[in-house]
C-alpha cells in the first residue's frame, strides 16, 4: 500500500472513533514507522509501505483509535525549548505549565546559582527546562512515583543535566531537606467530579497519581503548600500550579501560613493557573 492511501484508511478509522487530529496523528504514526520525517512522507506520497511496517503501523494506529494519547505513542513530547521522554508513567507536559518556566525565570538571575526543589517532578520537564536555562543552580527533584522518577533521570540524562539534579522518589509528606531558595511543583490538582468529565484520552491513560488532588482537588496542593514553609528559607520562593478555580483557596492558604503573594499569572486560556509567592 503507497502512503497517501494509508492515510486515507488510517485517518478514516480515527475519525470514526472521534479523534480530534485524524490526519494529522496518522501521518506522525507513519512517520513513527518509517523513521522519516512528516515532511519527508508527504513529499513522497507515492512510497510504498513495506508489509513489516504495515503491521506494526496497524498497532500504533490501533492505540490512536482506542484514544491512548500521541505523546506516549509516539514517545516525547516537546515543552518550552525541548523534547521529553514519555511514557504512561508520566503525565504529558502541558503547554499550560510553561507559564511555571515563564514566572521562576524572573525570579533566577541568570549569574546565580540558587537551590531549587521541584515537587512531583513527573518527566522532570520543569525542572530539566529550568537548569538549561540557568546553569549555575543545582536541584533536588522528588516524585512519589518510582517510574515518573526514572523517566525524568533519563530525560536530565538526555539533556546532560544528570550531574545537576538529584532524584528521589519520595512522598512530599516525607522529605526532609531544607534551605531551599526556590520550590516548584505543579502538584495533581483535580477533584473527584472533574476527574470523571476528562476526556477519554486523559482519564484511561494518563497515570491517575499526576492527576488526582482528591475529593476537593486540594489535597497534595496543601501538603506542598505547609511542607514548603518548612523547606524553604526566608525570604524562598514558592511558585505553584493549581486549577483555574482553586485560586481562592491556594491565596487563603498560603496568607494564613505566613506567604506573602507576589503573582497570580493566567495560562494560555486566561484561566488563572500560576502563583508566586514568598515564605515570609
Ligand atoms: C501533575 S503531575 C506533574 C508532572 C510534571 N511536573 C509536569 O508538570 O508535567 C504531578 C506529579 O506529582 C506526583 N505526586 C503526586 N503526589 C505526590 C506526593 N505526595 N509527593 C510527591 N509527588 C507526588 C505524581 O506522581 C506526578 O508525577
Amino acid at each position: 500500500m503507497i502512503y497517501s492511501e494509508i492515510i486515507k484508511k488510517g485517518s478514516k478509522k480515527l475519525k470514526k472513533n472521534k479523534i480530534k487530529n485524524p490526519y494529522l496523528d496518522t501521518e506522525l504514526i507513519l512517520s513513527k514507522v518509517t523513521n522519516k520525517k512528516r515532511e519527508e512522507i508527504i513529499l513522497n506520497i507515492n512510497n510504498k509501505l513495506k508489509n513489516k511496517d504495515i503491521t506494526k503501523f496497524q498497532k500504533y494506529l490501533s492505540r490512536r483509535y482506542e484514544k491512548e494519547p500521541m505523546a506516549y505513542i509516539l514517545g516525547y513530547k516537546y515543552f518550552w525549548k525541548s523534547k521529553f521522554l514519555t511514557n504512561k508513567s508520566v503525565l504529558i507536559p502541558r503547554p499550560d505549565t510553561e507559564i511555571i518556566i515563564e514566572e521562576t525565570l524572573k525570579y533566577l538571575p541568570l549569574d546565580k546559582s540558587k537551590k531549587i526543589l521541584d515537587v512531583g517532578t513527573g518527566s522532570g520537564c520543569i525542572i530539566v527546562s529550568l537548569l538549561k536555562e540557568r546553569p549555575k543552580c543545582t536541584a533536588t527533584a522528588i516524585d512519589i512515583s518510582k517510574n515518573a522518577i526514572n523517566v525524568a533521570k533519563t530525560n536530565a540524562k538526555l539533556h546532560q543535566l544528570e550531574n545537576k539534579i538529584n532524584f528521589i522518589n519520595i512522598d512530599i509528606d516525607k522529605y526532609k531537606s531544607y534551605n531551599y531558595d526556590l520550590i516548584i511543583s505543579n502538584p495533581p490538582y483535580i477533584n473527584s467530579i472533574d476527574l470523571k468529565r476528562l476526556d477519554d484520552d486523559i482519564k484511561f491513560h494518563e497515570p491517575m497519581l499526576a492527576l488526582s488532588g482528591g475529593s476537593d482537588g486540594f489535597r497534595v496542593l496543601k501538603k506542598v503548600i505547609l511542607k514548603s514553609k518548612k523547606l524553604l528559607k526566608i525570604n524562598g520562593k514558592l511558585i505553584l500550579e493549581f486549577g483555574h478555580r482553586q485560586k481562592d483557596q491556594c491565596s487563603k492558604m498560603l496568607n494564613e501560613n505566613g506567604y506573602y503573594i507576589n503573582q497570580i499569572s493566567k495560562d494560555l486560556s486566561g484561566k488563572d493557573r500560576c502563583i508566586v509567592c514568598t515564605k515570609l
